[in-house]
């Protein structure tokens, strides 16, 4: 258990959100296991018929924990619930709208790959600095991004790490809108999905999503495999001590 993610459930509506303001809603092993579990319960719950992910008002989540990536880097840790969580939210089958305001970085940008629906406030900002951090791409984003927003796009996030505003999201189709209430957004799409009849809702959501379904189930095999490769390298080492030390990273040994 975890009191950095509250679900709740009203309306035919389950709303998960990461609260863990003082980190930047880093996500953690614990908090990974919560968002999991909130995904499994609200699949298995026919008075679930929509789901709302969100963070806090200036910031949805700044990714994974770096402090947990340094204990599974040593042997430590348990990457489980992580890997458990994405599986979930893979396989989801009903609607899932998301709600960002302020930063999505790493999992923050790759899980909305998953929503069917997502809202962003202008002060949105969306990084997937996984070559920073001497990471690899995860999620499927390897090759759900690159089909979303064109690869030379991809190639700016994915490569370069680039920071992308919210109306560049939108421009390139990542998100739905850019809205001021990003909340309100998401909750009035979920109102309307859940009063929709559920099983042509499922049935629309597999269907969108047969042509990739085994595709980015390979790719998330293989980037859970070369993640957890570059995780032990020597170069994730030095990304991760840097951040936590307030300096940048010198691969220049590498
Ligand atoms: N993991 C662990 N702790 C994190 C974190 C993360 N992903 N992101 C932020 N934090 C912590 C910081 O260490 C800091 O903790 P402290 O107050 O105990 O020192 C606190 O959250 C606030 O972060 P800070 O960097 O001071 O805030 P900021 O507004 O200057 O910058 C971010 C915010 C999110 C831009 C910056 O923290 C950042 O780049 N974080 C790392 C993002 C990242 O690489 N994520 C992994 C992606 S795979």
């Amino acid at each position: 258990m975890t009191q950095h993610v509250h679900v709740t459930t009203a309306e035919r509506v389950m709303t998960i959100r990461l609260d863990r303001p003082d980190k930047k809603n880093a996500i953690t092993i614990e908090m990974y296991a919560a968002l999991g579990a909130a995904l499994e319960a609200a699949a298995g719950d026919a008075g679930v018929r929509a789901v709302v992910l969100g963070g806090a008002r200036d910031c949805f989540t700044s990714g994974n924990d770096l402090g947990d990536f340094v204990r599974a880097a040593q042997g430590g840790g348990d990457t489980g619930p992580a890997l458990g969580f994405l599986h979930a939210i893979a396989a989801f089958d009903k609607p899932l709208v998301a709600s960002v305001a302020g930063v999505a970085i790493g999992i923050g940008t790759t899980l909305l790959l998953h929503c069917d629906l997502v809202y962003a406030a202008p002060s949105a900002r969306f990084r997937a600095p996984f070559v920073d951090l001497a990471l690899v791409p995860e999620a499927g984003s390897s090759i759900l991004l690159p089909r979303l927003v064109g690869e030379r796009r991809a190639a700016q996030l994915l490569l370069l790490g680039e920071t992308i505003d919210a109306p560049t999201a939108r421009d390139w189709g990542l998100i739905n809108g850019v809205v001021d209430d990003p909340d309100a957004a998401a909750a009035g799409a979920a109102a309307k999905l859940a009063a929709c009849a559920p099983g042509a809702l499922r049935a629309t959501k597999a269907l969108t999503r047969r042509a990739t379904r085994d595709a980015v189930a390979l790719a998330m095999k293989v980037e859970g495999e070369v993640f957890a490769e570059r995780l032990r390298s020597p170069e994730a080492m030095e990304a991760f001590q840097a951040f936590l030390n307030r300096r940048a990273p010198d691969f220049s040994r590498f």
